[in-house]
C-alpha cells in the first residue's frame, strides 16, 4: 500500500508530524510525505522541531496570498506529486486550503482521500472563513473520516456519511503535545531574553495569538485596543504576544501594540518554545484552533475570540468561553479571571476531551485492515 501526507501550515504539519513520523516506521506500507509550503517560515520551525524532511515540497507560498491563487498553485503542484507517486491513499488534515486542493486534486486523479481531523462543524460557512468551506468540501470528497471525538463523528453521521468509513481516533494534537512536552524543559535560546525574563519572574502572563482572516481589519483593531487597555489597566500583567507573520495581522499588531512596556511582541515561537509558554502563562487569549485543544490538557484557562467554534468539548468541560471580539467583553472576563480565584479555579481544571495520544496508530490500524 503506497500513503501520501500532505501538509502546509503550522499547524497542520504540528498535528500530522506523530503520523508522518509512525506511518515511516510501519512495514508493509510505502510513505511519502508532501509539504505544499503554503507556510514557509513557520512550517519550516515545526518540521525542524519533528525532524521531518518532506519528499515533496510545492513551495507555494507568496507574501500576502489571496485564497484563489493558492488553491490554483496547490492544485496544480499536486497532480503532479500524484502523478509521479500514485499512492493509494492521500491523507489531509483538518480545513485549509492545502487540505481542500489536495482532497479536490485526489478526486481528480482518482484516489482515496483519508481527512484526519474530519467532522468539525460550527455550521456557520462564514466562520471561521474559509476553513467551515474547506471542512465540507473535503469531507464530501473523502473515503476515510478520522474523527477526533464522538461529537465530531455524530457531524458525520448526520451528513449521511457511511458510518463504517468513520474512525473515532482522538485528535493526532494529543500526540504532538505528549511527544513534545517530554522534551521541554525551558524555552530555547531563540526566545528573546525579555519574554523569558517575564516568565522567569513569576508574573501573570497573558498569552495573546491570532489569525482569523473573518477578523481581518475590524475585529483585529478591537482586538488590539482591547489589548492596550488591559495593558494599561493591570500594569503588573504580563502580555506576550507571538504575532502570526500574515501582513493582515502584522500591520494592525505594529500600529497598535508597539512601545507599551508590559506588552511583549514576540516572531513566533517555535512548537516548543510556545508549549513551555502555554505551560506557564496565567490565562490564554487566541482564535486558534490547536490551542483550544491543547490548552485544557494543561489546564490553562482560553478566552476564544470568536463567536462560533468547532470545538465545544472544551467549552463544555469549562476551560474554554467564547469571547468574541468585542473588546469590553474582553477586558471584562480578563477582570474577572484576575480579581476570583473561584471564576480562574473555575476555568483551570486540566481536562483533556480530546484524546489519549494513540491517534495516529488507530489511523493507520485503519488504513492497513481496510486495504
Ligand atoms: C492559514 C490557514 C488557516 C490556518 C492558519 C494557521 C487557509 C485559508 N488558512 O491561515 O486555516 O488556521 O494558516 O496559522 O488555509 N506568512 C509568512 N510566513 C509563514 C506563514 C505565513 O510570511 O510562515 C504570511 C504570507 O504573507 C502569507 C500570509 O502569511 O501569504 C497568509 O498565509 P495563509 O496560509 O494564506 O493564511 P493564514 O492566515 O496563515
Ligand atoms: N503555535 C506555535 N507557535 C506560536 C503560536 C502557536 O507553535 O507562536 C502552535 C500551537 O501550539 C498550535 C498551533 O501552532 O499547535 C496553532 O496554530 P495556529 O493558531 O496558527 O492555527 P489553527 O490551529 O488556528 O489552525
Amino acid at each position: 500500500m503506497k500513503v501520501l501526507t500532505v501538509f502546509g501550515t503550522r499547524p497542520e504539519a504540528i498535528k500530522m508530524a506523530p503520523l508522518v513520523k509512525l506511518l515511516s516506521r510501519t512495514p508493509g506500507l510505502e510513505h511519502r510525505s508532501c509539504s505544499t509550503g503554503q507556510h514557509r517560515q513557520m512550517l519550516d520551525q515545526v518540521l525542524d522541531f519533528f525532524e521531518i524532511t518532506p519528499d515533496y515540497d510545492l513551495d507555494v507560498m507568496q507574501p500576502g496570498q489571496n485564497l484563489t491563487d493558492l488553491t490554483c498553485r496547490v492544485l496544480q503542484g499536486m497532480r503532479e506529486v500524484l502523478d509521479n507517486f500514485r499512492p493509494d491513499w492521500v491523507l489531509v488534515h483538518g480545513d485549509t486550503t492545502t487540505c481542500m486542493a489536495t482532497s479536490l486534486a485526489a478526486f481528480y486523479a482518482g484516489v482515496k482521500v483519508g481527512h484526519v481531523e474530519a467532522g468539525l462543524r460550527t455550521g456557520n460557512l462564514q466562520s471561521p472563513f474559509p476553513e467551515e468551506a474547506n471542512r465540507l468540501i473535503t469531507d464530501r470528497l473523502a473515503s476515510a473520516y478520522f474523527a477526533p471525538t464522538q461529537h465530531n463523528a455524530d457531524n458525520l453521521l448526520r451528513e449521511n456519511i457511511d458510518g463504517t468509513r468513520i474512525v473515532l481516533t482522538g485528535n493526532t494534537v494529543i500526540d504532538a503535545l505528549l511527544w513534545a512536552k517530554e522534551k521541554v524543559t525551558g524555552f530555547s535560546e531563540r526566545v528573546p531574553a525579555t519574554v523569558q525574563e517575564v516568565f522567569r519572574n513569576n508574573r501573570r502572563v497573558l498569552l495573546v495569538t491570532g489569525h482569523r482572516r473573518e477578523n481581518f481589519g475590524d475585529g483585529f483593531k478591537q482586538i488590539c485596543e482591547a489589548v492596550r487597555t488591559l495593558a494599561v489597566r493591570f500594569p503588573k500583567l504580563a502580555i506576550v504576544y507571538p504575532v502570526h507573520l500574515n501582513p493582515n495581522v502584522q500591520q494592525p499588531v505594529q500600529q497598535y501594540l508597539t512601545d507599551i512596556p508590559n506588552v511583549y511582541l514576540t516572531a513566533p515561537l517555535e512548537y516548543p518554545d510556545f508549549v513551555y509558554a502555554m505551560k506557564h502563562s496565567w490565562v490564554i487569549l487566541t482564535d486558534s484552533g490547536g490551542v483550544q485543544e491543547e490548552a485544557p490538557s494543561l489546564g490553562k484557562p482560553v478566552l476564544v475570540m470568536r463567536d462560533t467554534t468547532e470545538r465545544p468539548e472544551a467549552l463544555e468541560a469549562g476551560t474554554v468561553q467564547l469571547v468574541g471580539t468585542d473588546g469590553q467583553r474582553i477586558v471584562d472576563r480578563i477582570e474577572e479571571l484576575w480579581e476570583s480565584e473561584d471564576a480562574y479555579k473555575q476555568m483551570a481544571t486540566g481536562t483533556n476531551p480530546y484524546g489519549d495520544g494513540e491517534a495516529s496508530g488507530r489511523i493507520i490500524s485503519f488504513l492497513k485492515y481496510s486495504g
